[in-house]
């Protein structure tokens, strides 16, 4: 179920982006291939559910918040991929940016898929100015120096430390570096909520667990995981002497922890007393922790 909805949210995504990317440069070029390719879209699939719950965005606008999130985090994986980075070759089950482009390029085109997350919600046609700004300021507050930029930045340094972290160091890296896009996704679903002001907390709450969750799950899929099914090299974490929940307490605790919050953060959902209409966003919160494991 969570598969289905997450290809038809894809597919949404991809139509409105291939509408408004073109095709007039190399960099319009490298932005399309990276955007429009073989993602999971789990991050727009939580925009989309977390909407089915708040009465007062348009169709039209979950889906520009959608592709905002996607287009960050594209970038995000673009520059993540650099060899001043984790110099990663392949992603979504092909050359990586800047094995492809170039790395000027590949810097570039994940420059123009940031300014274009902000561009797509200045300019939604559905959205109240005040919705706008909540929306730009989530995302901005949830990528830029003290989120998901940060984290990459923690994470980076981690890679020269001689000893391990704590596991309070490798939480923080994690809630920043992912933790933090995968919260604003259901923030954004969110907007000019219809929800009360408690139950919008229990979703931040949500969001930030499942994404902690994610990270864990990732780095355990690192591990354990199949390059041709994940589209990425496995080993990179060990590879680039990378501070990891695997590399601090082993696979069988990664494995429970990931466990723990993945429960934990159903729990909240189901504590919410929203009935059938959070199922779309439990199933997906299920599939982010249960797929290839
Ligand atoms: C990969 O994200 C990077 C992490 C934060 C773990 P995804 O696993 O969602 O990658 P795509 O978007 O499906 O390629
Ligand atoms: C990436 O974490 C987090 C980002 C903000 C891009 P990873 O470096 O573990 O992601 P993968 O494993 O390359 O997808
Ligand atoms: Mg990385
Ligand atoms: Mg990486
Ligand atoms: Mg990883």
């Amino acid at each position: 179920m969570s598969v289905k909805f997450l290809t038809r949210t894809r597919e949404l995504v991809h139509n409105k982006l291939s509408s408004v990317i073109s095709s007039s440069s190399l960099i319009d070029e490298a932005m399309r291939y990276s955007v429009l390719s073989n993602s999971k879209a789990i991050r727009p699939g939580l925009v989309m559910a977390s909407g089915i719950l708040n009465d007062n965005l348009t169709k039209d606008s979950l889906i520009t918040l959608a592709c905002s999130v996607e287009l960050i985090h594209t970038y995000s994986l673009i520059h993540d991929d650099l060899p001043s980075m984790d110099d990663d070759d392949m992603r979504r089950g092909k050359d990586s940016s800047h094995i492809r482009f170039g790395e000027a390029n590949a810097i570039l085109a994940g420059d123009a898929l940031h300014d274009l997350a902000f561009e797509l919600i200045a300019n939604d046609d559905d959205m109240s100015d005040a919705a706008k700004v909540d929306a730009v300021n989530i995302l901005a507050r949830a990528s830029g120096s003290s989120g998901m930029v940060l984290g990459q930045y923690l994470d980076i340094e981690s890679e020269k430390l001689n000893s391990d972290l704590d596991l309070d160091d490798m939480e923080k890296i994690h809630s920043l570096k992912t933790g933090k896009l995968i919260q604003a996704s259901i923030l954004m679903g969110q907007l000019e909520s219809s929800l009360d002001n408690k139950k919008q907390i229990m979703l931040s709450d949500f969001g930030s667990k499942i994404g902690l969750a994610f990270q864990v799950f990732d780095d355990i899929l690192d591990e354990t995981g199949d390059s041709s099914i994940l589209g990425k090299s496995i080993k990179s974490d060990i590879k680039n002497h990378k501070q990891t929940y695997v590399k601090v307490i082993g696979l069988e605790q990664s494995n429970f922890i990931a466990d723990q919050l993945a429960a934990e953060s159903i729990g909240i959902l189901d504590s919410m007393g929203l009935g059938e209409s959070i199922s779309t966003l439990k199933s997906l919160a299920e599939y982010m922790v249960n797929r290839n494991r």
